[in-house]
């Protein structure tokens, strides 16, 4: 099956698909129940909009009101969707290290999704030809702990009031 394939290719992150349809097993409720009255934060609910323009990748949080640019953190062992677009010519989010590839495309959301396992620093490349810039065009992506998630989180919110 792709799936497996995909897995087999990637060992730092599993479950890497293009988002369709995506249903939550019993279990998996039960733990977004949990963790939202522990934390206030819904296990399923990570969502990150990812927006290409030459030659910047900027990362919006919409649920924490977080903009990043340049830089993409992720809390390990959680869901994320990645909501994937462009203000100007296609681009194209590639993070090798975490088997993620995506077309950023005007007026349209690809949506990837992702559940990163190992912590660490990766690089994001631009993946498709986007003028003179392209080859600079990168980002960092982060895969910390929940906690550390957290705290920068808030971190960004104290910034950017
Ligand atoms: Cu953006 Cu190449």
């Amino acid at each position: 099956a792709p799936l497996k394939d995909v897995e087999g290719m990637h060992p730092a992150s599993i479950g890497n698909i293009v988002y369709r349809n995506v249903e939550l097993g019993p279990c998996t409720a039960v733990a977004a129940v949990e963790l939202l009255k522990e934390t206030g934060v819904s296990l399923a609910g990570l969502e990150v909009t990812v927006i290409g323009q030459q030659f910047l990748w900027t990362f919006k949080y919409p649920e924490a009101n977080v903009t990043s640019r340049g830089t993409l953190v992720l809390p390990a062992n959680r869901t994320v969707s990645l909501n994937i677009t462009s203000t100007d010519v296609i681009h194209a989010v590639h993070i090798p290290e975490l088997g993620l590839k995506q077309d950023a495309v005007p007026g349209q959301y690809n949506r990837l999704q992702t559940t990163p396992t190992s912590q660490g620093t990766y690089q994001l490349y631009c993946a498709e030809f986007c003028g003179t810039g392209h080859s600079q065009m990168t980002a960092t992506v982060k895969v910390v702990s929940y906690d550390e998630y957290q705290q920068w989180l808030e971190d960004q919110q104290e910034s950017q009031q």
